[in-house]
C-alpha cells in the first residue's frame, strides 16, 4: 500500500490565510475572556502567542508540518509549543468549520478591496488615454467592418463603463459577504454564552450569520467573486483582443511600449503583443475556476463537507490572475501610443460617411428607409467603378437622388462625429461629459 496521507493535506495552499486565521482566533479568544468562558490571563497568553506565531510565519521561520494537515492545526500546535496548555482553550466554542468559513470571508474581503483598486487603476489609465487624444477621430466598427467615425476617447470610455459595472459587482459581493460566521460551531451552534456581535465588531463585520447550518456550508460569496472576476476578465480580454488587432501591421493603430511586446526568436521584425495575448488566454482559467466552484458545491448536503476544502486553490489562482492582469493593463494602457494620423485618415475614408449621407437625404425630406436604399445603390456604384464617395461629381450623386446638393461635400468624419450630439453619443461635447463623469467617479473613489 502506498502512503496516502498527503491526499487530504491543504497546508501548502491554505497557509495563505494565516493573517486572517490569527485575527479571527484573537478576536475569539478576547470574546471568550470577555464572557468569562476562559480567564483573561489565558486569553492574554493566547493573543500574545498568536502574535509570535504570526511573526514566525511572516519571517519564514515557522515550522510547517504537513502531518498536521491544515493551517488551523499547524497554528494551534505551534501555539501550544509557545504558551503551553492555555493554547488548548482557544478552540472552546469553535470548530474548524466556522473557523475556515470566517477565514475565507476575511480573505475574500481583502481580495475584493484589492480587485476594486486594480480596476480603478485600469479605469484611470483609460481616462488618461482619452485625455491624451481627446479630439482624435477613428473608425468605429461593427462586425469588424469600418462602420462610422467615433472619437478614440469615446472608445476608451466604453471600457471605463464596463469596468464601472465590474466594480459594482465586486462591491455587491463584499456587501453580501459582510456576515460573521463564528459561533456556528461545527454546524449547530455552540453551548457557551458567546457574544457573536462582539466578535463581528472586532473583525469589522456588519452582521452575524443568522443560521449556523447555512453559515458553515455557505460559499456563495466565492461563487459571486468568481462570477464578477469572470465578467471583469471577459471585459479585459475584449480590450486585449482590440490591442492585439490594433497593434498589428494591418491596422497599425497603436504602438505598445517595448516592455509589453516581445520579439520573435526567428523573425527580427516582430513586436508581438504577448501581454495582451496572455491576458486573453488567462481569462480561460478564470472561467474554469467559476465552473469549478459551482461544481464543487452543487451536490453537497448540509452542512460542512470536506469537499469545501477544494474552494481554495481555484480562488487563489483567480485572485492572483485578476490582480496581476489589472496591474499589467494599467501600465500597458498608460504607455499605449495612438497612431492618430492613421486612424484619422481611415476615419475620413468616404464609405465611413455613408450613414451620414443617408441622414443628409433625410434632412432633405427623404424617408430614412428610402435614403438608405439610395445610399446602398450609390455605394455599390462607387465600388464597381472604383471611386470614393467624396470624389463623385455632383451630377453622379443627382443620378441617384435629385435632393443632393453641393453641401454634400461638407460631410466629413469630424462633422459626422459632431452630429451625434445626444446623450451617450460620440460628439466631442458628449464625450467631454463622459470624461467629466469618469473623472468624477475616480475622484470620489480617491483616484
Ligand atoms: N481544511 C478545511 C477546509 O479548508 C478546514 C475545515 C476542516 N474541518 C473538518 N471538519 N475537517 O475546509
Amino acid at each position: 500500500m502506498n502512503d496516502h496521507s498527503d491526499y487530504t493535506v491543504s497546508i501548502h495552499y491554505d497557509r495563505r490565510l494565516f493573517r486572517q486565521d490569527i485575527a479571527g482566533s484573537q478576536a475569539h479568544a478576547a470574546m471568550l475572556a470577555g464572557q468569562g468562558i476562559i480567564s483573561q490571563q489565558d486569553a492574554d497568553d493566547i493573543i500574545a502567542g498568536l502574535d509570535a506565531v504570526q511573526d514566525e510565519i511572516a519571517g519564514g521561520t515557522f515550522p510547517w508540518d504537513a502531518g498536521l494537515e491544515d493551517l488551523h492545526m499547524n497554528i494551534e500546535r505551534r501555539l501550544t509549543d509557545l504558551i503551553g496548555p492555555a493554547a488548548g482553550r482557544l478552540h472552546t466554542g469553535r470548530s474548524r468549520n466556522d473557523q475556515i468559513a470566517l477565514d475565507m470571508r476575511l480573505y475574500t474581503r481583502e481580495v475584493i478591496a484589492d480587485t476594486i483598486a486594480g480596476l480603478r487603476g485600469v479605469q484611470a489609465a483609460l481616462v488618461g488615454r482619452a485625455e491624451r487624444y481627446p479630439a482624435t477621430v477613428m473608425p468605429g466598427y461593427t462586425h469588424l467592418q469600418r462602420a462610422q467615425p467615433v472619437l478614440f476617447a469615446h472608445h476608451m470610455l466604453a471600457y471605463f463603463e464596463m469596468l464601472q459595472r465590474d466594480i459594482g459587482r465586486f462591491a455587491d459581493c463584499a456587501e453580501r459577504l459582510d456576515v460573521m460566521p463564528l459561533g456556528s460551531g461545527a454546524l449547530a451552534g455552540v453551548p457557551y454564552p458567546t457574544d457573536r456581535r462582539a466578535v463581528a465588531d472586532a473583525l469589522g463585520f456588519a452582521d452575524i450569520s443568522a443560521n449556523s447550518m447555512d453559515a458553515v456550508s455557505d460559499r456563495d460569496f466565492l461563487v459571486e467573486y468568481h462570477s464578477a472576476a469572470a465578467i471583469a476578465m471577459m471585459h479585459v480580454s475584449r480590450l486585449a483582443e482590440e490591442i492585439v488587432i490594433w497593434s498589428s501591421r494591418e491596422f497599425e493603430f497603436v504602438r505598445l511600449a517595448n516592455e509589453f511586446t516581445t520579439g520573435s526568436s526567428i523573425m527580427p521584425q516582430k513586436r508581438n503583443p504577448d501581454f495582451a495575448e496572455i491576458a486573453r488566454g488567462k481569462t480561460g482559467r478564470v472561467y474554469g475556476h467559476l465552473m469549478g466552484i459551482l461544481t464543487v458545491l452543487k451536490g453537497l448536503p448540509l452542512t460542512y463537507n470536506r469537499d469545501l476544502q477544494e474552494d481554495k486553490e481555484g480562488f487563489f489562482d483567480t485572485a492572483d490572475t485578476v490582480l496581476a492582469t489589472l496591474r499589467v493593463f494599467a501600465d500597458m494602457l498608460g504607455g499605449m501610443e495612438l497612431n492618430a494620423g492613421r486612424v484619422e485618415a481611415l476615419a475620413g475614408e468616404s464609405y465611413m460617411l455613408a450613414t451620414d449621407l443617408a441622414d443628409y437625404l433625410v434632412g432633405k425630406g427623404v424617408p430614412f428607409r428610402e435614403a438608405h436604399g439610395i445610399m446602398r445603390r450609390l455605394c455599390l456604384y462607387c465600388e464597381t467603378s472604383g471611386r470614393g464617395l467624396s470624389d463623385l461629381p455632383i451630377d453622379a450623386y443627382r443620378n441617384f437622388a435629385p435632393q443632393f446638393d453641393a453641401d454634400v461635400y461638407d460631410i466629413t468624419a469630424a462633422a459626422s462625429v459632431v452630429a451625434r450630439d445626444n446623450p451617450g453619443g460620440t460628439a466631442p461635447g458628449r464625450v467631454a461629459d463622459g470624461l467629466a463623469r469618469a473623472r468624477g467617479i475616480l475622484a470620489e473613489a480617491g483616484y
